[in-house]
């Protein structure tokens, strides 16, 4: 097959193409201003991605994963030691988790959505227990609010990982703006990305902003008087801020644009027989479509039948966080049996807003195909 005929998993050139001429202007202000870090795109992105998110704080920081840990930091009340969370999820959770100084523990997810909800956090809360991370994995923003209310009650904290689901709104509420904080990345293949890292923390509580701000900077309350221990060095850049001023306007465009995509790869698989392939609904505007996930009984088999017709796939993500040999000590003692099926049966498909519709079409012609 030629190469020219393959569908990407995804193409970061047609974004940055797309972008080129309002990227360059912006790379001129930028430079023309003489500021490289913490200037007046960086406050100004801040500004617009609280309003965006309808929420009163926004910190920029350098990934999102750094935004991960420093929330936790920030909302761990005093004498817990761990953080409850998906095992299916990528381990940004559980890495960020251990930098901060914390345990990993792991809930099983719902089997239809693959994330977790109220139903499987509650018996695996107990009082060492001080965060729950709620992904809102592959975009799908769940019942935060009830979730939310649960663990006020108990005084344990939520944390929102919207890295996939920047836009999802429920009952009118921004996925972000449920948690005591929430944590974005800006990663360049995300619904919301920079041409290079970056991430957010945003928040309601003007405490919990400012404890993060510290964070970013050396725990400094002002210049060299670090008054908070456990700071960091986290910083988001004036041109990666600048990049992503243009491109947060452009967001709901894209998500809608995703959805859509998802919309014709699941109708493509409808005829399939049971268990061959069956692509996960991205069907209002509570889901961000962040990745086309479809499962299948024979998944390895399937990517191989897609990838002989030129179709990229891959995996979100292959491995529970505990069978990966960096976090094997936090294997949880029972099984998760949710999350285990999940990770054998899931693949991605391509998915990016500049995906073109011929493109699309093939993609659905090779899901036709399947036998
Ligand atoms: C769910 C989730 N959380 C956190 C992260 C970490 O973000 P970053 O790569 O910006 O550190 C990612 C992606 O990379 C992610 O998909």
């Amino acid at each position: 097959m030629a190469e020219t005929e393959r569908v990407p998993f995804n193409d970061l050139s047609r974004g940055m193409a797309r972008d080129r001429e309002i990227m360059l202007a912006a790379t001129a202000d930028v430079i023309d201003s003489g500021y490289a870090v913490h200037g007046s795109q960086h406050s100004s992105f801040e500004a617009e991605l609280a309003a965006y998110l309808s929420v009163e704080h926004a910190v920029g920081v350098a990934s999102g994963t750094d935004a991960l840990e420093l929330a936790i930091k920030a909302v761990m009340p005093a004498g817990r030691s761990a953080v409850l969370t998906a095992g299916n999820a990528g381990a940004y959770t559980s890495t960020a988790a251990v930098r901060a100084g914390f345990t990993p523990r792991y809930a099983d997810v719902d089997p239809v959505t693959l994330c977790l909800t109220p139903e499987t956090v509650l018996p695996a809360l107990d009082d060492t227990i001080g965060v729950v991370v709620v992904t809102h994995l592959y975009g799908y923003l769940g019942d935060a609010a009830t979730l939310r209310s649960l663990l006020d009650e108990r005084g344990i904290a939520l944390v929102e990982d919207c890295a996939q689901s920047i836009g999802a709104v429920r009952d009118g509420a921004y996925a972000g703006s449920f948690g005591h904080a929430a944590t974005i990345s800006f990663y360049p293949t995300k619904n919301l990305g920079a041409i290079g890292d970056g991430g957010a923390v945003v928040t309601r509580s003007a405490e919990t902003a400012e404890t993060v701000r510290q964070l970013r900077q050396y725990g400094w309350a002002g210049k060299y008087n670090a008054t908070l221990p456990g700071g960091t060095n986290s910083r988001l850049d004036e041109l990666q801020a600048a990049f992503l001023r243009l491109r947060l306007p452009m967001v709901d465009g894209f998500n809608a644009r995703r959805r859509e995509i998802i919309d014709r790869y699941r109708a493509a698989a409808e005829s399939l027989p049971s268990g061959l392939l069956a692509v996960l609904p991205a069907d209002g505007e509570h889901h961000a479509a962040h990745l086309a996930i479809a499962r299948s009984d024979r998944r390895d088999e399937v990517r191989a039948a897609l990838a002989d017709a030129g179709i990229a796939t891959d995996v979100h993500f292959p491995l529970p966080d505990w069978e990966q040999p960096a976090f094997a000590r936090f294997a949880p003692a029972a099984e998760l049996s949710a999350t285990r099926s999940a990770v054998g049966e899931i693949l991605s498909l391509p998915l990016f807003p500049e995906l073109r519709d011929d493109e699309v079409e093939r993609v659905c012609s090779a899901i036709r195909g399947l036998r």
